[in-house]
C-alpha cells in the first residue's frame, strides 16, 4: 500500500512518515509544503496523480490560532477548501483520505468527553475552518476518516508554533523559573508517535467517518506540567491558575478532552495513558534515560 503525507514535515507528519517507514508496512510519499499547496486544487490533482496513493493523511493545516483568527480567509483558503481539494482528488483517485482535525471543533459545554456523536459547536475561526473541513472531506470523499488529535506533542514541534507545551514548560523550569499553569480547561493530549500508530493501523482497517485519536485520560495543562516537570526531576514551584490568568482574544474551548471509546473498539487496543506517552517522549527527546 502507498500512502501519502501532506504536512510532512510538520509535527505529527515527521512522525507519521517515520512510523509509516520503520513499519515495512506501506510505502510511504512524504508531500512537504514545497511539493503540495492544498489550497489549490491544481497543485494538489498534480501532486497526488503523480504518486497514485493508496491512502492519503492530510495532516497539513493553517493552525496558529491567534493568525486564523485575524485572517479567516487564509484559515479557510487551507483547513477548508484545503480539505476539499484533497478529499476530491482522493475520490477521483480513488484513495482513502484521512483529515486531520481538532478538539476545538467543540465548544466545552458538555464538561464531560466528547464522543464521536456529540454535536460540534466551535468557538473560534480555527475552529470553524476545521469543522468545515470536516464536513468537506466527508462529503467530497464519502468512506473518508476524520481523526481529532488535540494538544498536540512530538519531537519535532509544531512547525507554525515553534515547538510544543512541554519543551516550552521544560524550558522555564530548566532556567529556574517558576511556573504558573492553566488548571480549568481539561483536554487529552496526543503523543505524535501514539497518534502515528494508530493511523497506521486505521489506513489498513479503512474505517469511515469520524474517531478521535488522543491519549487517555482527560488532564488539565497544570497536570500535564507537572508530570512533565515530576518525570524529569526538576525543583520548581508548578502553581495551578485559571486561564483568566492568560487572557487571549480566541475564545478557546474550557473543556475539550475527547473519548477513546470508539477508537479503542476500532483499533481492539485503548490508546495508552497519557502518563506513558509523555514518559517516553521525554526519553526520545533527551531529556530522561
Ligand atoms: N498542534 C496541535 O496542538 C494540534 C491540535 C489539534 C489538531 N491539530 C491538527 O493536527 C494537524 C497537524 O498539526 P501539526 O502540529 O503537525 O502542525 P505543524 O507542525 O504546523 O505542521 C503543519 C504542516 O503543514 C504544512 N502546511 C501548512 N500549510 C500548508 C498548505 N497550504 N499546503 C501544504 N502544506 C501546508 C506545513 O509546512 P510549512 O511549515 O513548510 O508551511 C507543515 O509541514 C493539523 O491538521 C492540525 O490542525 C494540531
Amino acid at each position: 500500500m502507498k500512502v501519502a503525507v501532506t504536512g510532512s514535515t510538520g509535527q505529527l507528519g515527521t512522525d507519521v512518515v517515520q512510523v509509516f517507514r520503520e513499519s515495512g508496512r506501506v510505502e510511504v510519499v512524504p508531500l512537504t509544503h514545497e511539493q503540495i499547496e492544498i489550497a489549490s486544487l491544481e497543485s494538489v490533482r498534480a501532486a497526488l496523480t503523480a504518486c497514485k496513493p493508496d491512502a492519503v493523511i492530510n495532516s497539513a493545516a493553517f493552525h496558529q490560532v491567534d493568525k486564523c483568527e485575524d485572517d479567516p480567509e487564509q484559515a479557510f483558503k487551507v483547513n477548508a477548501m484545503g480539505a476539499w481539494n484533497v478529499a476530491r482528488v482522493c475520490s477521483e483517485i480513488g484513495a482513502y483520505c484521512v483529515y486531520i482535525s481538532t478538539d476545538y471543533v467543540f465548544d466545552g459545554a458538555k464538561q464531560l468527553p466528547y464522543d464521536e456523536a456529540d454535536a460540534p459547536m466551535p468557538l473560534s475561526a480555527y475552529g470553524v475552518s476545521k469543522l468545515s473541513g470536516e464536513y468537506l472531506t466527508r462529503s467530497a470523499a464519502p468512506g473518508s476518516l476524520v481523526a481529532r488529535i488535540a494538544s498536540v506533542f512530538g519531537k519535532s514541534g509544531a512547525r507554525g508554533k515553534g515547538g510544543n507545551f512541554i519543551e516550552a514548560i521544560l524550558k522555564k523550569a530548566k532556567a529556574g523559573e517558576n511556573l504558573k499553569v492553566v488548571n480549568d480547561t481539561p483536554m487529552t493530549p496526543t503523543y505524535t508517535m501514539d497518534a502515528a500508530l494508530a493511523l497506521l493501523d486505521l489506513i489498513h482497517k479503512r474505517p469511515a467517518g469520524i474517531l478521535h485519536v488522543t491519549n487517555q485520560p482527560a488532564c488539565t495543562w497544570f497536570e500535564f506540567a507537572r508530570k512533565a516537570v515530576e518525570l524529569c526531576g526538576l525543583k520548581v514551584d508548578c502553581t495551578p491558575v485559571t486561564s483568566d490568568a492568560f487572557p487571549s482574544k480566541v475564545r478557546r474551548p474550557t473543556y475539550s478532552a475527547l473519548s477513546g471509546r470508539r477508537l479503542a473498539e476500532a483499533l481492539s487496543r485503548p490508546m495508552r495513558p497519557w502518563p506513558e506517552a509523555l514518559r517516553a517522549y521525554l526519553v526520545e527527546k533527551g531529556h530522561i534515560s
